[in-house]
């Protein structure tokens, strides 16, 4: 529905393989609709994961100034596929890996906002009601394209898909950014009834339906709804019955914490489905009295679940200095890489 009806040949060197981009799609996000295993991670310029190099042919940039691509990429013809609009045929340098070969094709549908609730003092939940059909796993993600913002917005949905439920919706639960773009269009200037498009689903860090071990959600911050919908989508999932999942939930102050009423509401909810908080920054907040944990999510979870860790599905996200504690914690337990699952939130 984008499309003018024109599309672009992208072939990659060294292979037989090759795929259409229409007018208006980039060459990652075309790839990916193709069945094209393109490998990438946030879709919005910043991880610098999608680089493939420019055999043939030109391409737009649509964000020069995105913080993924270097002075040296520029120099080597090298592109960052979330960022490369095609202007002709191309032949492009890219090795797929079987990892990134979309469970569900990512599709661009428009989207109506029908309600929003406060979560937080700076979390609010976002409903839309899609035009079309958009699966997609527990933890994924979705571009929200944003009146008057230059780029979409990555955000995670925090529902799952009901099978048979209609209208189709997509849950975001969005942490207002100060002096945030797209966060203040979404908090100021999105009315309930307004039209924006949304495409997707993109990311990797998806509830693994078929791995039995007990699992574990970290959320800290804005990383909320990936993990919601990976507790909802274990609760919801027959297979998953015998599994336990720990919810840990990371905030600064105790005004931060959220999470435990929608796990609260859960089957399962104290019997297999657990919920804990941890805060930060202990200065006594003169609304909250806190009980919880102190300290940062990663030396929490230490506490908490030690070596037992080797032995867990471990999803989190969160802010990048999160995502590097929470890993630099699980490399020194010896969790193995596969268990660990995550997209950051740049
Ligand atoms: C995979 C993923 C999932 C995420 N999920 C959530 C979520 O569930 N909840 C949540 O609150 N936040 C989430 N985020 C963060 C969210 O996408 C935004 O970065 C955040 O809301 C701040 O956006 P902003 O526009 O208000 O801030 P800004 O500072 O205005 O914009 C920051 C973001 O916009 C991009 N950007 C800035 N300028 C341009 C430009 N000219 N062209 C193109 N792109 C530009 C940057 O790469 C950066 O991602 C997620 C991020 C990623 C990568
Ligand atoms: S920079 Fe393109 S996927 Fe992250």
């Amino acid at each position: 529905m984008h499309s003018d009806g024109h599309a672009n040949r992208i072939t990659l060197a060294a292979s037989d393989q090759s795929f259409e981009c229409e007018a208006g799609d980039v060459m990652l996000r075309s790839a990916l609709r193709a069945g094209v295993a393109f490998p990438y991670e946030c879709n919005v310029g910043a991880c610098g994961n999608c680089k493939f190099e420019l055999i043939e042919g030109e391409v737009d940039v649509v964000w020069p100034e995105a913080p993924g691509w270097t002075a040296k990429d520029r120099e080597r013809r090298r592109y960052l596929g979330c960022q490369s609009a095609p202007r002709g045929d191309c032949t492009i340098k890219m090795r797929p890996s079987a990892h990134y070969a979309p469970k569900h094709t990512p599709r661009r549908v428009t989207a109506t906002l029908v309600a929003r609730r406060e979560i937080t003092h700076d979390i609010e939940e976002f409903r839309f009601e899609l035009s079309a059909d958009m699966p997609f796993e527990p933890g994924q993600y979705a571009l929200l394209t944003l009146p008057g913002v230059k780029g979409p917005r990555a955000y995670s949905m925090s529902n799952i898909v009901n099978a048979g439920s209609q209208p189709r919706e997509l849950h975001f639960q969005i942490r207002r950014v100060a002096n945030g773009q797209g966060t203040g269009v979404l908090f100021d200037a999105l009315d309930i009834g307004a039209h924006i498009d949304i495409d997707g689903p993109y990311g990797m860090a998806y509830l693994r339906r078929d791995v039995k071990r007990d699992i574990l959600c970290i959320a800290g911050g804005s990383g909320l709804a990936p993990m919601i919908s990976i507790a909802r989508g274990v609760a919801a999932e027959p297979a998953l019955g015998d599994v336990k999942l720990h919810f840990l939930y990371g905030g600064r102050t105790p005004r931060d914490v959220c999470g435990r009423d929608m796990l609260e509401a859960l089957p399962g909810w104290a019997e297999r489905l657990h919920f804990q908080a941890a805060v930060s920054d202990v200065t006594p907040d003169s609304e909250t009295v806190w009980d919880g944990h102190v300290g940062f999510v990663h030396t929490v979870a230490e506490t908490l679940f030690g070596e037992a860790l080797r032995d867990m599905e471990i999803y989190f996200a969160g802010p990048p200095a999160m995502g590097a504690a929470v890993q630099r914690a699980l490399v020194a337990l010896k969790v193995p890489f596969e268990q660990v699952h995550f997209d950051q939130f740049y």
